[in-house]
């Protein structure tokens, strides 16, 4: 299937109240660790987009039983540690790196073997990430000859625990050896150079599992767990995900007369950093009502319109706003001057490269801007309209669906389904708040 968008300028300002969808990191954990726990596990706002949708049927076919997912509720029997049965197929897990990846940890340490596959997108994204540390952990697993997937895993009994320095920063490596570690004879730790979303050690405990977090200085942090325990099942909520909010922030920033809020978004200072580049670029964004929720804090965010001007982009941001760059990359295309982005290059190993065709993209709809080899330099300036290609990835194609609201002529995305993987509602709900927005 593949769908068409087209979006042209809003004709009022974006108005109301939206809830976006559940947290994508969240709820592939969710379903993980429910998986992996003793007990029953009831969750709800769970994103029901096809990356998670993905994990959840590879549990399945792994002899999970789970009722739902319906309107965001699911209920999982957990199956314990060591209760996973052998796959009869493939594990495809569509889309998603974070799918794939942490089911590698998880995968390391079963009593069977296991293949992991995923669309075109998915197998050209490096995997050698995950499975050079898990090879040092004693686990059978291995990529193809390009380092991608398919990645064939046989599992091992047990693991040998490591201590891992991340060679970049990546929740998602970080999370694949934690993940091993469970199954490790002893301790196993991972520095982290800089900051990345913490969800899985806050969910960890959540689940009943010790893991501690020491700072090493103002960047870098040691996370350690003892392998050998198990998980509690436990009942979860997940709060939206603000990389989803974001689309909205940024069409709120440049949208004449718009004024937006976006209820019970995680706010989890890991991944705040997209509030803090636009707040840099002189948006209005207001946290109301912030309140904890499962262990994340939570918030309603209010953005009122006010022009936006270019900046630097700290780079010291970038691993706490990775996911929100193509839409900031629209902000700052219809910001005042110049914006530049540097320090990111871990965006070309995102589900396109997404430096590369953010600078194809805003070239096609009239931006001017120049590509680095790890980010952009992009001039504000009127954004004309055109037609893009979403290289099979979500989060261009809804970047280039909020730049429609702002452009002379309208912005035609194709490829555009991918919205599904995490955004299932993009259309109905960008339409509620005022984007003229259409499948064509
Ligand atoms: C994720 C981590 C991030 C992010 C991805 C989700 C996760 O990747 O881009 O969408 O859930 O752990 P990194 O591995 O680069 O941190």
């Amino acid at each position: 299937m593949s769908l068409k968008l087209s979006t042209n300028k809003a004709s009022k300002g974006l108005r109301g109240s939206i809830r976006v969808p559940g947290d994508k990191s969240m709820s592939h954990r969710s379903v993980m660790f429910s998986s992996l726990a003793t007990g029953t596990s009831n969750i709800t706002g769970l994103l029901e987009g096809e990356d998670v949708l993905a994990t959840l049927a590879a549990f399945r076919a792994m002899g999970v039983e789970a009722q739902g997912p319906d309107n965001g509720k699911l209920t999982i029997e957990g199956v314990g540690m060591r209760g996973l049965s052998a796959p009869e197929s493939d594990l495809d897990m569509g889309n998603s790196g974070t799918a794939m990846r942490l089911m590698c940890g998880i995968l390391a340490a079963q009593n069977f073997a296991s293949k992991l596959v995923g669309d075109e997108s998915l197998s050209s994204r490096p995997m050698r990430r995950v499975t050079v540390p898990l090879t040092s952990m004693g686990a059978r697993c291995a990529t193809d000859e390009d380092g991608c997937p398919p990645i064939h895993i046989r599992g091992v009994e047990s693991l040998e625990p490591i201590d891992y320095k991340l060679p970049m920063a990546s929740a998602q490596v970080k999370s694949a050896v934690l993940l091993a570690g469970l199954y490790a004879d002893g301790e196993t730790s991972v520095t982290e150079p800089a900051p990345t979303r913490d969800h899985t050690e806050r969910m960890l405990k959540a689940y009943g599992y010790e893991c501690e977090t020491e700072k090493n200085n103002e960047k870098s942090s040691t996370i350690r767990l003892r392998g050998g325990g198990s998980l509690t099942a436990t009942d979860i909520d997940i709060p939206s995900d603000i990389s989803s909010a974001a689309f909205f922030m940024v069409a709120a920033s440049i949208v004449p007369d718009s004024q937006i809020t976006l209820e019970h978004v995680c706010i989890n200072p890991t991944r705040t950093g997209v509030i803090d580049i636009l707040k840099a670029m002189g948006a209005d964004i207001k946290l109301l009502n912030v309140r904890a929720v499962g262990g994340e804090p939570v918030a309603d965010i209010k953005v009122t319109y006010v022009g936006l001007k270019g900046c630097d982009i700290d780079p010291n941001l970038v691993p706490l706003a990775i996911d929100e760059f193509p839409v900031i990359c629209i902000a700052a295309a219809c910001a005042e001057g110049v914006t530049t982005v540097s320090g990111a290059e871990e965006l070309r190993a995102k589900e396109s490269d997404r430096i590369a065709v953010m600078v194809e993209g805003l070239r096609s709809v009239g931006v001017e801007v120049e590509e680095r080899r790890d980010g952009m330099v992009v001039t504000g300036g009127v954004i004309e309209g055109g037609e893009v290609q979403s290289h099979h990835d979500h989060r261009i194609a809804m970047s280039f669906a909020i730049a429609g609201g702002v452009s002379s002529n309208s912005v035609v995305i194709n490829g555009a389904e991918t919205v599904a993987t995490s955004f299932p509602n993009f259309v109905d709900l960008a339409s509620e708040a005022g984007l003229s927005i259409e499948a064509v």
